[in-house]
């Protein structure tokens, strides 16, 4: 079990916190937040760092604007929701006052909360920039990193920054790391892993990895189809992006016994045609796998029914459209009614459908990490932890 530097023991009064959240939410076109998750998440924190009167200045990117400023991309736009969430007042320090940094923070009392501008509007994050680094390291005393979505990059507020400062894991990034992992480990008796996702040379190393431990592990999303082909239940294709999948999916099946893969699918010419019921031998290149059928549905929540332990990574069909959401709902309707103790969710639009169907309660946790979920389920070394261990 991995265990890193918790704060929950530590004294931190009179100190200036730099701490490193992932406030990289999805925005609407319009600038509107469209998840809050990542706010609500870092609050634990935030409170029993300022309740023991430190002064906490908060650090985190949003969006990729790669070095450069971006008008939308400027937190100042968020302030006003992210101090409503967190129900307190934010200093906010833009990089025009850079230099003026420290003094600002020094100006303040103990017990305020401050916020960064967006770190990548800086090169130096990215680049893990010892300048940045050292600028990160001089208006703190201590740094802490709460940020689990951003654990599997290597930039500056990240890993560099630990090498200047005394440095631990948050509330959350400890939650997020002990659930993942315990779930990884721990022994039971059935355990099944549910993962989509369009391209099967991105999820091999989590297949490879959940099949030391899982009992099954269940391929659904864009996945199916060169499965299915690979496994000769789809008897052509002539679509050449299919060919570099079907090989990769060749490998995996010849030493790998625990996939199911369903062979009952929702089709259609395009997404907003009526659907087809299709077995896998009735496919051609002209349709599209949008959902899982009915009766592979059922073999799937029979399996989740029996299971100990449950991953779900990926939404099975097009669940925002009424015609393709049958397969999300039913793996959702199976994992609320299981009576698995350990039932782990994430990714990004695994936990958008989750919130869809207004089930977040029924799962023992739902990670705020995407790439970063992700890594520790492939098992990846990962350095942003590593800084961060005991
Ligand atoms: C995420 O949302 O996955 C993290 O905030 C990391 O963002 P990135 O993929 O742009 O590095
Ligand atoms: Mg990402």
């Amino acid at each position: 079990m991995i265990k890193i530097k918790g704060i929950q023991k530590e004294k931190f009064s009179n100190k200036k916190i730099l701490l490193r959240l992932d406030l990289n939410i999805p925005l609407s076109e319009s600038g509107a937040i469209l998840d809050d998750t990542r706010i609500i998440e870092s609050k634990a924190s935030i409170d029993f760092l300022l309740d023991q009167e430190s002064k906490v200045i908060v650090i985190s990117h949003i969006g990729r604007p790669k070095g450069k400023y971006v008008e939308n991309l400027s937190f100042k736009h968020l302030l006003k929701e992210i101090e409503s969430r967190l129900e307190r007042d934010i200093v906010f320090i833009n990089f025009e006052d850079q230099a003026d940094t420290l003094k600002i923070i020094d100006s303040h009392k103990n017990g305020t909360l401050f916020m960064l501008e967006n770190l990548r509007f800086n090169p130096g994050e990215e680049n893990n920039d010892k300048d940045f680094v050292k600028f990160l390291s001089s208006i703190s005393d201590v740094y802490i990193n709460d940020g689990f979505g951003t654990i599997h990059r290597n930039h500056a507020s990240i890993t560099g920054i630990t090498t200047e400062k005394i440095s631990f894991g948050g509330i959350l990034l400890e939650k997020e790391i002990q659930n993942i992992s315990e779930c990884i480990l721990s022994k039971v008796k059935k355990s099944i892993a549910i993962l989509g996702g369009a391209k099967i040379s991105d999820k091999i190393p989590i297949i490879e990895n959940l099949s030391k431990s899982f009992d099954t592990i269940v391929i659904s999303g864009g996945m199916i189809r060169p499965f299915l082909l690979a496994s000769k239940k789809i008897t052509t294709s002539s679509v050449p992006s299919d060919f570099k999948e079907i090989e990769i999916a060749k490998k995996i099946l010849s030493n790998n016994e625990k996939l199911f893969i369903p062979n009952q699918l929702v089709c259609s010419n395009s997404i907003d045609e009526d659907p087809v019921l299709l077995h896998a031998s009735q496919i051609t290149d002209s349709d599209n796998i949008y959902d899982i059928g009915p009766n592979s549905l059922m073999e799937i929540s029979n399996r989740i029914l029996n299971s100990d332990k449950i991953i779900w990574n990926g939404p099975p069909g097009v669940y925002e459209k009424d015609n393709f959401q049958n397969g999300t709902k039913i793996i959702i309707k199976s994992i609320v009614d299981s009576q698995a103790k350990i039932k782990l969710a994430g990714g990004g639009s695994t936990v958008a459908a989750i919130n869809h169907f207004n089930a977040s309660e029924y799962f023992s946790h739902i990670s705020t990490g995407g790439g970063a979920f992700l890594s520790l389920l492939e098992g990846k070394f990962l350095e942003g932890i590593e800084v961060l261990k005991q």
